[in-house]
């Protein structure tokens, strides 16, 4: 028998032990922060949870944290219930613990799908060490608007690549080994389209189509369900007039039906009880019907499952079996962590002691942190800064952050960590360096579940900016985003520097054009002035613990950028959603001269920088460009080589890219679809061969019932440093 098969064995000789009480408390997941207030107006209470815990009504717990809390919490499930079934400790380890990496969006732009498993095997390590072993991550949702606040938790805007991560964060969680005490579960998140609610704001509903369903939002979760992923946590939107949480066709046609998915779904906050809000429910008794009967498994803090479902199953309305796969599911889980060998295996207070904020983890977050950065301008070789003899003025609120750099979902780590990119520039002992915030960018106190307030009149420390400006070699500014500006709930409708940045920025440039631009946020902006007017603008995001030194190392040049970008960056807030691998439509240009063409009248349709854009301190040329023949049969691999060469003055990386056109299709297809990617190292003057292959999995697409079909037809390949590339070849596909 192997493994898969006993644990099987061992769920279901449990589940016959079970009363359907307990069974169903299997499927409740309450928040630990007994005095919470969410959503939910009756939220239940410390008392109630803790009698739930006693009865082993409670199937996990999200936000108990530390050795000494889990213990004590899981003590109670284990020792004082009836069967003493363990808990699961779950929590939105996003882009770290303690030790923060990047946000998520950043990451993605190093495209270098080792580091990004590092950063979540890291962030694992920690998390585990205080006796957590489920994480909310990864957020795999694909989205097109950076009015979202949420674009910051994902990998942007592309299937391919967005597939890619998936499975990079997944592993990189999970190990190689569930069982083992410094490996955490991991959830696919949000199940599904939730990066397509409309206008961006927040838990708005989503309205698309079949085919963007299938091959812009699906993907990356069916890769994450490939590479075992563990759980799947469904959205707030709703599709087609149906919340997700009681679609059936998403959770069980799709993902436990087409692509056989065996671990559990878990509902997001609340979003079982949100039925009602959303006008599919008329109270908690349908809506721990619709949900449970749709595959929706564990309840979060929904307080409808255990108050319901009990009573639906008695009655007949809802069938045992249902009940029963779910918890098998849970359970599963749990055997899988190894929680009934050991339900402590995960508290242990030496090493929870020695791990957090440990030196290797700071150097693993420095690692990536550079490698997201992306350089979108650099006019005359501005970058990277001298590193001797100069004055330098370094401008911006930000620019002395030490919160803000954390990012949006630093809920366990501490405040203040993050090395400030004064702190990062002032190891730079070479030039004489001063620092001017110029101008706050908020007011008050900054907190996860409180609205940011943006200064938006004090312009008093203007003057004093714009003197260091004046005296100064090359001035440094530091500009963007509140950390608390983007994640959840927190949409945009000015994707704009915020506050008064803008005006401070044309400010200091009347004073001095010398100006490097760094910037700092969670979502890409519409800096259309900036990019006319200032020589080098450099992409810092939010970057975590390690932010200041990451961005001093690569305006220094000791390390040179590679980053690209992963989603679009708009001209201006209205022509979002933007997007690189949109449709042609009928009239994609200007043919007569007429106005009748797919454009705007008061902006360029085009992107201020396209998806796969990142400059370097060197220069790559591409030559050679090849396919091995020019018509192939469907079931072929389609061959194709190019040669890149570092031809300017550092030693540099590239992330090589690959980028096909299915001209005519039964189904539109999109202008470029990324199909391939390589991240190559090349020493100045080194030129290296780079290999694709492009065979039926990548040369197809899914139809409108969702079946995947390659069709024969010409198609155009390019490849290149970016979605922009001109370099282009043909082949034609026959049956
Ligand atoms: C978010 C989830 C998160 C959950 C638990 C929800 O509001 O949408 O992504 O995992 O809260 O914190």
């Amino acid at each position: 028998m192997n493994s898969n098969d006993l644990i099987d064995k061992k769920v279901d000789s449990l589940l016959n032990l079970m009363t359907l009480e307990e069974k169903v408390g299997q499927m409740n997941l309450y928040n630990g922060f007994w005095d919470v207030t969410g959503p939910v107006p009756q939220e239940g209470s410390a008392e109630q949870k803790y009698e739930h815990l006693k009865k082993g009504w409670v199937g996990a717990m999200l936000s108990v944290r530390g050795v000494e809390q889990v213990r004590e919490v899981q003590k109670v499930a284990v020792e004082e219930s009836r069967l003493g079934i363990p808990l699961i400790f779950g929590f939105d380890v996003i882009h770290g613990y303690k030790t923060l990496s990047p946000i998520p969006l950043a990451e993605s732009c190093s495209w270098d799908l080792e580091a990004i498993e590092k950063s979540a095997r890291v962030a694992a390590i920690e998390a585990s060490s205080v006796g957590l072993n489920w994480t909310f991550a990864p957020m795999v949702d694909i989205s097109r608007d950076a009015r979202w606040g949420r674009v910051m938790e994902g990998a942007g805007e592309d299937p391919f690549l967005g597939s890619q991560i998936a499975k990079a964060r997944v592993k990189g969680f999970q190990g190689d080994d569930l069982s083992a005490n410094n490996t955490l579960a991991a959830t696919a998140k949000h199940f599904a389209a939730y990066g397509f609610i409309e206008a961006g704001r927040e838990y708005n509903s989503v309205d698309i189509g079949t085919s963007t369903l299938y091959n812009t939002v699906l993907p990356p979760f069916k890769a994450a369900v490939d590479a075992n992923v563990r759980s799947v946590m469904n959205s707030f939107n709703e599709i087609n007039g149906i919340p997700v949480t009681a679609s059936k066709f998403l959770q069980r046609d799709i993902l436990k039906g087409k692509w056989n998915f065996n671990g559990f779904v878990v509902s997001d906050w609340a979003s079982i009880w949100e039925l009602i809000n959303w006008g599919h429910a008329k109270d908690k008794r349908e809506a721990a019907k619709l949900a449970s009967t749709a595959g929706s498994d564990m309840d979060m803090e929904g307080y409808v499952y255990i108050e319901e479902l009990v009573k639906l199953v008695n009655d007949g309305t809802v069938k045992e079996s249902i009940v029963d796969d779910a918890v098998k599911r849970i359970l599963r889980l749990k055997y899988e962590l190894g929680l009934f060998d050991d339900p402590y295996k995960y508290c242990d207070e030496t090493r929870e002691k020695s791990t957090l904020y440990h030196k290797d983890h700071q150097e693993a977050a420095l690692d990536i942190a550079k490698k997201s950065i992306v350089l979108l301008k650099n006019e005359n070789n501005l970058l990277p800064l001298k590193k001797e003899g100069q004055k330098i003025a370094l401008i911006g609120a930000l620019a002395s952050e030490k919160n803000s750099p954390l990012g949006s979902w630093r809920i366990a780590s501490d405040d203040n960590t993050a090395v400030s990119v004064l702190e990062g520039m002032k190891q730079y002992k070479g030039n004489s360096l001063t620092y001017e915030k110029g101008v706050d960018l908020t007011i008050g106190k900054t907190h996860f579940v409180e609205e940011v307030v943006i200064n938006e009149t004090d312009k008093s420390d203007f003057p004093k900016a714009i003197e260091a400006a004046k005296d100064a070699d090359v001035v440094v500014m530091v500009l963007g985003e509140h950390g608390f500006q983007s994640g959840e709930a927190r949409s945009r409708t000015q994707i704009d520097l915020p506050g008064l940045q803008q005006e401070l920025l044309e400010e200091v440039y009347k004073a001095n054009k010398n100006i490097v631009l760094v910037l700092n946020n969670g979502r890409p902006l519409a800096i259309e002035w900036a990019d006319k007017h200032i020589p080098a603008i450099v992409e810092a995001w939010q970057l975590g613990s390690q932010t200041g030194n990451a961005v001093a190392q690569v305006l220094y040049g000791d390390y040179n950028p590679s980053g690209k970008l992963t989603m679009t960056f708009p001209r201006n807030v209205g022509q979002v959603p933007i997007y690189y691998n949109y449709k042609s439509t009928g009239r994609p240009i200007n043919r007569e001269g007429n106005v009748f063409w797919s454009h705007y009248i008061d902006s360029e349709r085009t992107p201020l920088y396209a998806f796969g854009h990142g400059l370097s301190y060197t220069t790559f040329e591409y030559s050679n460009f090849k396919i091995n023949g020019k018509t192939f049969n469907i079931n072929d691999t389609v061959e194709i080589s190019v040669d890149v060469t570092n031809s300017g003055n550092y030693d540099g990386k590239e992330v090589v890219q690959l980028y096909i056109r299915d001209l005519f299709g039964s189904i539109t297809r999109p202008v470029r679809e990324l199909k391939g990617f390589e991240l190559i190292e090349l020493k100045k003057g080194e030129t290296k061969t780079i290999q694709f292959k492009l065979d039926k999995s990548l040369l197809g697409f899914y139809n409108n019932e969702g079946e995947f079909i390659v069709e024969a037809g010409d198609f155009k390949v390019f490849v290149g440093g970016s979605s922009m590339t001109t370099l282009e070849k043909s082949f034609e596909l026959t049956e």
